[in-house]
């Protein structure tokens, strides 16, 4: 493979960490719970961990409202655990990439315990502090401004009020949070997924946000407006650039953002001269409606959109969005993982992917997720995807042996590592091999993405570039189709069965089925 950094071969797989491992038995996955579980993710192939907020927190947002941002929450463990988690990742060759929530603190945080004190205060304008709301939404429902009492005045939070928003046009706070990621770097952490890096910084004059015409009731309250003037500001971009600065002191860290954005805005976090974040996420397999049509236009458009120079990654599930399988339906899981496995750059998996995870209903009384409590029954709830990794078949699934934070799925029993792993049919082998075939196979990672096509149900693609040319074809239908013969020998196929001979002379591709081929080299 020519020249790439491990971020960009790699493939990072998100841990979400009350849901992996339980160590102790309180029924809250923890630090120690993942060490006893890296030699799985080894033998799965990944390349890198992202482990979602571990930091001291009141977990009004579990974990995104940090009042200590070079702390470890007691609930996760210590800082020798996280030191020993981190040296048992690097033994094995991984890498370990932490969350960074730059944009709020915790209401708790002593900075703004300071800030809302006095008006006098030196950190009061750490926070955003205004005698007057304006018309600007929280994400989790209702207005963004807050009345405080012991000052008079209204602080700014894009999420909870629980979850203060930072001023970053404060160059003190910019230097405070600078500090935090020299924290980590110096203590060995391979770089930062960076918290809702596109809200950064906001208007300087707080104007108000047009409506948005598109809105309906029964909407999330935060639709009502658009958000023009409280997100994607331009100065945004000096703030990424100077998060990338502090990165580029240290050797071959990565900089991950967090971006909710259509393709050409979100283009622009890869920043002038690509000073930016080098992998802004794009999250356009969570967004694209599962047609070939409408995933062959959102791939080109990707491709076609991307700056010279600049990285591609893809995703197809986190812990805020239905997981993939409910999404799309368990049956096309497998087709899923060879759609995502086979398109450029760097992939990001979400734990329980590889094994089909779905959501799990969760009944009202068990509902954690201010987001859900929020605004209730619109499906914004965001336990669903959190729920516990289930690795065997033992009663509580082998995640821990007290009570669950949130229930295991129904299927849990059945669906699990233990049992996949004996399955060499299951989508946990399909997995270990796509993850496999890149690594034996660089032009899946670095190859031109070439000739994308829609034809009735399927997908196809091809890939060329280093050590030959591969056809990717998918069918995401939920009957089979024709397709011309392939001549080609065939790689991996997402089951045995995937292709069949019509007594007509026509070549069928099962329904939700998908296969990788390689082409002869001049074909
Ligand atoms: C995005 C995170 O992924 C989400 O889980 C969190 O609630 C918000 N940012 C606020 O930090
Ligand atoms: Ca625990």
């Amino acid at each position: 493979m020519h020249a790439t950094a491990w971020w960009q071969r790699g493939i990072i797989y998100e841990i979400y960490p009350r849901s992996f491992q339980d160590s102790n038995g309180d029924g809250i996955g923890d630090l120690n719970g993942i060490l006893l579980r890296l030699d799985y993710l080894v033998k799965l192939g990944v390349d890198a961990l992202w482990i979602t907020p571990f930091y001291p927190s009141p977990m009004a947002d579990f974990g995104y409202d940090v009042s200590d941002y070079c702390g470890i929450d007691p609930l996760f463990g210590t800082m020798h655990d996280f030191d020993q988690l981190l040296r048992g990742t690097h033994n094995r060759g991984l890498k370990l990439i932490l969350d960074l929530v730059p944009n709020h603190t915790s209401d708790q945080h002593p900075w703004f315990l300071e800030s809302r004190s006095s008006r006098e205060n030196s950190k009061r304008d750490w926070y955003l502090w205004r005698d007057e709301p304006n018309n600007w939404q929280s994400n989790f429902g209702g207005p963004a401004w807050e009345w405080d009492d012991i000052t008079g005045q209204y602080y700014y939070h894009s999420f909870l009020k629980q979850q203060p928003d930072l001023n970053w046009r404060n160059p003190l706070v910019r230097r405070a949070i600078f500090e935090a990621m020299r924290f980590w770097l110096e203590r060995g952490v391979d770089g930062f997924r960076v918290d809702v890096i596109w809200l950064m910084i906001k208007d300087d004059q707080f104007r108000d946000n047009p409506p948005n015409p598109a809105y309906r009731s029964g909407q999330p309250s935060s639709h009502r407006f658009l958000p023009v003037f409280n997100s994607n500001r331009p100065q945004v971009h000096e703030v990424v650039s100077e998060m990338r600065a502090v990165i580029d002191d240290y050797k071959d860290r990565v900089l991950i953002g967090e971006i909710y954005l259509p393709i050409p805005q979100l283009m622009t976090y890869y920043g002038k001269d690509l000073d930016g974040t080098q992998l802004p996420f794009n999250f356009q397999l969570l967004q694209t409606a599962w047609t070939a049509d409408a995933l062959a236009r959102a791939i080109s458009e990707y491709d076609n959109a991307l700056p010279t120079g600049a990285w591609p990654n893809w995703v197809l599930g986190n812990h805020d969005n239905a997981r993939i399988a409910t999404r799309v339906g368990t049956h096309q899981a497998k087709l899923a993982a060879m759609l995502l496995l086979s398109l450029p750059g760097t992939i990001t998996l979400y734990y329980g992917e590889e094994i089909g995870m779905t959501n799990v209903s969760i009944p009202p009384e068990l509902v954690q997720d201010p987001a859900e409590k929020n605004e209730p029954g619109i499906g914004l709830g965001r336990d669903p995807e959190r729920t516990p990794m289930p690795w065997d078949s033992s009663p509580l699934a082998g995640f821990t042996t007290g009570r669950p934070w949130l229930p295991l799925g129904e299927d849990h029993a059945s669906l699990n590592v233990a049992n996949l792993d004996q399955d060499t049919e299951s989508i946990l082998h399909l997995y270990g091999t796509l993850i496999a075939l890149r690594r034996s196979h660089p032009v899946l990672v670095t190859g031109e993405l070439r000739s994308i096509a829609a034809a009735n149900t399927v997908l196809s693609y091809e890939r060329l570039g280093e050590g030959g040319r591969l056809l990717i074809l998918l069918n995401l239908g939920d009957v089979p189709v024709s397709v011309p013969s392939v001549a080609g020998e065939i790689l991996v196929a997402t089951s045995q069965y995937c292709l069949s001979k019509q007594p007509n002379g026509l070549t069928q591709l099962g329904a939700a089925t998908g296969l990788i081929v390689r082409l002869p080299a001049s074909g």
